[in-house]
Parts: structure tokens; C-alpha cells; sequence
């Protein structure tokens, strides 16, 4: 986790999110910059079908995916969100044509070999999550090199879940716990440690889950970590996914009263000055 207090986004990166005049700084000025989400997961959908709408093959709808991609992330580390989770590919997507499969690794293998100087700069660090088996080696290789070179990034965390499953991620939290039981590590089995034994271990949970192209869903994702998060989700298709869509579904998220299973706690946001 990053564990200095979170710092409000400064006016510059507002700016570059929202310039003076655009409809995105409309809706800028709605948000409340100290009730951001600090934790925002995302499960990206809708490609195949924005690709059909044009007559296109599957594979460019995941093209134009990776534009959504870059925008969402550049917003996010710009409004200064602690932690951005991408579901890029599930354990059940390799059910998928040999070609779909091949393409969707070798997008994320051309957004890291791209982006990773980007991510470094903007101090974002790359966290793959998910199971190791199944995936190429030579790609795995790419992966870990560019998590190293992004490790000391403290503005932002991004997870991409990449041969993911919420299940078989909580098996395997229990199947470690076991291991460290069995060498002799004492091991007090209760909520806090099975959430260390997470991919996710050490982030905050997520506070809104956006889920594009209108399907009401979790799709084996997170299942552990969404059990208080906040469930957008958007009929746009995740290519036409752009920074007024991620801000009109945080101006959402700050107008519901998250009780947490407890009372009414949060006010409704007033409007904000920027820079
Ligand atoms: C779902 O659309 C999308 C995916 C399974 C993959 C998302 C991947 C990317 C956008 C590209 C690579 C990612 C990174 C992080 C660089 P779908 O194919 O299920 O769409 P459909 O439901 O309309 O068929």
C-alpha cells in the first residue's frame, strides 16, 4: 500500500485531466476531491461487441480497447487514486479462440513494452495478479521486468489481473496459510490474515467496481475483496470508454450513502473550486 497520506490532486494534473472549458471540467468541479475512491476496479467489456457494431473482427475491439486503457489510467494516477485494478484477462478467457487469447497477451505485452516509462515517470507501479501457470514464460519475463522497473512508484498501484479467478485466488490464500501453518509459523486464521494472503495484500479494498457494456455481473472477480464495494455499471462499451465517463461514474459513487452494513454516513458532495 502506499503509505503516506494520500495527497490532493495538485492543479496542474487537474488541468491536463480537465482543461478550462471541456465538458470533463463541468464535471470536475462537481467532485469532491477528498472523497475520491481509493481504491477504483474496473472489469473492461463490451470489445467483441463495439467490434461487431463496425463489421470489425473481435481483435480490434480489443485494440481499441487499449486506448480506454491508457486514458483510464492516466486519469486515475492524474485525480490521484491510490489503486487501479484491470481485469485484462480470466482464467476462464482461455476458453477463448487460440487467436483472441494470442492477441489479448500480446496487447498487454505491447502496453508494457510501450508504457513503461510512462509508468515509472508518473510513479505508477505495475502489479500483475493473478495465477503464473499457463502463461508464457518469454511474456512472464517481460512482466516481472517491468514490475521491478515500476516498483518504487508511490503515486499509484496498478493490479492487472491477468489469468485471474476470484476463487482459485482464495484457494491458493488457503493453500499458502496451510504452508506457513505446516513450517511452524503461527497462524491466527481470521479475516485480516486472509487478506494478506491476497494478491492484494496491503491495498485498501475497492470502493467502486465500474463494469462497462451494461452486464450485471462480478465475473469471478475480487470476490472477496468486493464485499462492500460500491457496483457501477455503465451501458458504454469499454473502446468508447473515455475520462468523462470515469468521472461521471465517481460523481455517482460520491452521491451513495455507504453504510457498510451500519447507518448513513456520507454527506452529499458540494461543488469544487480547481486550481
Ligand atoms: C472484454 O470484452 C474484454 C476483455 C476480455 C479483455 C480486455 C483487454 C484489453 C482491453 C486489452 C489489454 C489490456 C491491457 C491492460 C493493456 P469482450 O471480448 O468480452 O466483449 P464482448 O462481451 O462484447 O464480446
Amino acid at each position: 500500500m502506499i503509505d503516506h497520506p494520500r495527497p490532493r490532486p495538485d492543479a496542474d494534473a487537474l488541468r491536463a485531466l480537465a482543461p478550462c472549458g471541456s465538458p470533463e471540467e463541468l464535471l470536475l468541479r462537481r467532485l469532491d476531491l477528498d472523497r475520491l475512491p481509493r481504491h477504483l476496479a474496473v472489469i473492461m467489456d463490451g470489445n467483441g461487441r463495439w467490434a461487431k457494431q463496425r463489421q470489425q473482427g473481435r481483435t480490434q475491439g480489443h485494440r481499441a480497447g487499449v486506448v480506454a486503457v491508457r486514458e483510464t489510467i492516466e486519469s486515475c494516477a492524474r485525480l490521484g487514486i491510490e489503486v487501479l485494478t484491470l481485469y485484462a484477462f480470466s482464467v476462464e478467457n482461455w476458453k477463448r479462440p487460440k487467436h483472441e487469447v494470442w492477441t489479448l497477451m500480446n496487447l498487454l505485452r505491447e502496453y508494457v513494452r510501450k508504457e513503461v516509462q510512462t509508468l515509472q515517470k508518473h510513479g505508477i507501479r505495475l502489479h500483475i495478479i493473478g495465477r503464473r501457470d499457463r502463461l508464457d514464460p518469454s511474456l512472464l519475463k517481460e512482466l516481472d521486468r517491468a514490475m521491478a522497473e515500476t516498483a518504487h512508484g508511490d503515486r499509484m498501484v496498478l493490479n492487472v489481473a491477468l489469468n485471474y479467478s476470484g476463487r482459485s485466488e482464495i484457494v491458493d490464500a488457503c493453500k499458502r496459510i496451510v504452508q506457513d501453518w505446516a513450517s511452524g509459523e503461527p497462524v491466527d486464521i481470521d479475516e485480516d490474515t486472509l487478506g494478506r494472503y491476497l494478491y492484494t495484500a496491503n491495498q485498501p479494498d475497492p470502493d467502486l467496481l465500474i463494469r462497462t457494456s451494461g452486464e450485471m455481473r462480478i465475473s469471478n472477480f475480487l470476490l472477496w475483496q468486493l464485499a462492500y464495494t460500491e457496483i457501477l455499471v455503465t451501458p458504454t462499451l469499454w473502446p468508447d470508454f473515455r475520462k468523462a465517463h470515469l468521472l461521471q461514474a465517481i460523481l455517482e459513487y460520491q452521491q451513495r450513502g455507504r453504510r457498510f452494513g451500519g447507518l448513513d454516513q456520507a454527506p452529499v458532495p458540494q461543488s469544487n473550486q480547481i486550481g
